[in-house]
């Protein structure tokens, strides 16, 4: 046994490896993070070192004290997560007010640190699990195609959610409440972290300008299917304006307002007409 033989391990490493080959995950673009569940914790536990040092957060999570949670590291590369992940990710321990925390396995024997979007990660995991404790998933990356349409599309949260619902039609049903659009900002710390958390208590999937997508997801399955149905729409407006032809037809409110009602789903209503 070894702690790559937990479910929750292999779970991990699988999402993060199907980012990589999707193209998301240039370089050490795009980061993850899962805040455990206790028995993952101690499934894990047996393999844990306890030379961690705390490290302050520069913030506190009160409701995110105690917790584990799983990171990549910064400056790593998703594409070594098969094949070193020991060095590519580790897990990190938040102390019992909230407001440093310790690797307690993994990412070079402690000696490296997790994202530098940790903070982000965080505060987005305070502001979900508040709000539904079965949300755990963070995932943070870098798509061609939502980032391409940041370019031509003006920053607004009601004209991304249509044109990403009005292009496939499962989309409003994967996002029924839409998606968040944050302008430019720097990446990498608090200010940006507080401003994407602010939409998360009521968006499930934040854009940042020109740098990629934040998605909050239950489970790996789930967040990295949402994830993969918000870019795939965003590849396929981003085909149409590609051929140059003029659009003949289009989903429509009416089209939405079916699919509210046959999937009863309750879509946000701000982004109708
Ligand atoms: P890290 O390497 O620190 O995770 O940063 C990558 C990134 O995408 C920053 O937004
Ligand atoms: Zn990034």
């Amino acid at each position: 046994m070894s702690i790559f033989d937990t479910e929750v391990m292999k779970g991990y490493i699988r999402m993060g490896n199907e980012g990589w080959k999707q193209g998301w995950h240039e370089r050490n673009g795009g980061n993850l993070t899962y805040r455990m569940k206790a028995s993952e914790v101690e499934d894990c536990r047996p393999y844990f070192y306890d030379h961690g040092a705390w490290v302050s957060l520069g913030m506190t999570v009160e409701n995110l004290a105690g917790e584990y949670f799983m990171t990549t590291g910064t400056g790593k590369f998703f594409q070594n997560l098969v094949v070193s992940p020991e060095l590519a990710l580790g897990i990190a321990e938040i102390n019992d007010k909230g407001d440093a925390y310790r690797l307690v396995w993994g990412l070079n024997d402690g000696k490296d640190r997790p994202t530098s979007e940790f903070p982000s990660h965080l505060l987005n995991h305070s502001v979900k699990k508040a709000a539904n404790p079965d949300y755990r998933v963070i995932y943070h990356c870098h798509p061609v195609g939502v980032i391409a349409l940041t370019f031509i599309l003006p920053l607004d949260n009601k004209v991304f959610s249509r044109a990403l619902w009005c292009t496939m039609t499962e989309c409003p049903i994967i996002f029924p409440h839409g998606v968040a659009v944050i302008p430019w900002m720097m990446p990498g710390g608090l200010d940006i972290a507080k401003v994407t958390s602010g939409y998360m208590s009521e968006f499930d999937v934040a854009i940042w300008a020109h740098h990629g997508i934040f998605c909050a997801g239950t489970d790996f399955d789930n967040t990295f299917g949402l994830m993969h149905t918000v870019e795939k729409s965003a590849q396929i407006y981003l085909n149409i304006l590609h051929s140059g032809k003029p659009i003949l037809q289009t989903i429509t409110d009416e089209y939405l307002l079916a699919i509210e009602k046959d999937f009863k789903i309750t879509l946000n209503h701000e982004f109708l007409g």
